[in-house]
């Protein structure tokens, strides 16, 4: 482990050597903040886990001040810096393939592309909830999903025939592909994932990087997003019900689909008759 990383775990995880004045000093935060926070380590009925506190009831919250540390420390900058280059790379392959295809066959089969970098708060609660401790090191080894690009298509075909064309560039390596739309998930969920290890060319190195690219239908990331929003609305008084309708809705989505592309070549087929 290189030294700043080893540096900067010693702060984040709350060990022995993290004194409040290195703290304080290394963030640039006021020394008492650095203070409170070490108080806050020791303030009875409460215990450090990582970057989360834990009463004695078991509930557990996130730290925030040692979340808005993490946030300027320049391990974790630096590795924000990696993924977002990381995102560009993968964004830019994906709008050059759209474009040449528009040129081609006079159409795009990228309707959007939306990229996120995942945030701190669940970049931590991931790695907890896997029971790794909160490093930057795990972060890089362990999660696959802190760059994610979501590439919206036209049609089914239009993700495959994308998703080919991607992982067959020379500088692209496969990691993992989940294919939910051939085995979608018995909710309905359906999307083309793949984990994928991009280079990045930095002034002084080039680093891999990894991103988790998904692929879907404008119709496949309606039903998704509404079931994302319905997954989190506490008060659900009919569950079942509601699970058994979005699976129905799911299923006529993924009817409608194939019937849209069916059109397509209907379409085409005229096309190339004149
Ligand atoms: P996590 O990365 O922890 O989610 O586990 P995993 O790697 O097994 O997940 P998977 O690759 O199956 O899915 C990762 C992402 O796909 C999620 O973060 C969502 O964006 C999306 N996703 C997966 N399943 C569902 C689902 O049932 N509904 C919706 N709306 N999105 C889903
Ligand atoms: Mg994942």
């Amino acid at each position: 482990m290189d030294a700043p990383i080893k540096k900067f775990m010693r702060t984040v995880s709350g060990g022995a050597k993290n004194s409040a004045e290195t703290a304080g000093k290394q963030y640039g935060r006021s020394t008492k903040a650095a203070q409170r926070l070490q108080e806050s380590n020791k303030s009875p009925g409460y215990r450090m886990k990582g970057i989360t506190m834990e009463n004695q009831q078991g509930g557990m919250w996130l730290d925030t001040e040692r979340i808005e540390a993490l946030k300027r420390a320049k391990p974790f900058v630096e590795l924000m810096m990696y993924n977002r280059c990381a995102i560009r790379e993968i964004e830019t392959k994906l709008r050059v393939l759209d474009e040449e295809f528009s040129v081609r066959a006079d159409r795009n089969p990228i309707q959007t592309i939306k990229s996120r970098i995942k945030k701190p708060v669940s970049i931590i609660e991931k790695l907890q909830s896997r029971g790794y401790e909160v490093t930057v090191e795990n972060m890089r080894e362990k999660l696959t999903d802190i760059a994610g690009v979501r590439v919206i298509c036209s049609f089914v075909e239009d993700i495959y025939k994308l998703a080919e064309l991607l992982t067959s560039q020379d500088d692209i390596r496969i990691v993992e592909i989940k294919d939910y739309i051939k085995n979608p998930k018995p909710n309905g969920y359906r999307s083309l994932h793949l984990i994928l290890e991009v280079p990045i060319f930095l002034s002084q190195e080039k680093r891999h990087m990894v991103v988790e690219v998904q692929f879907r239908t404008i119709a496949m990331d309606f039903w998704a997003s509404l079931e994302h929003q319905l997954k989190y609305k506490k008060k659900i008084e009919n569950p079942e019900r509601i699970a058994t309708e979005l699976k129905k809705c799911a299923d006529v989505i993924s009817e409608v689909d194939m019937r849209m592309q069916d059109i397509r070549y209907m379409i085409d087929e005229v096309e190339q008759k004149h």
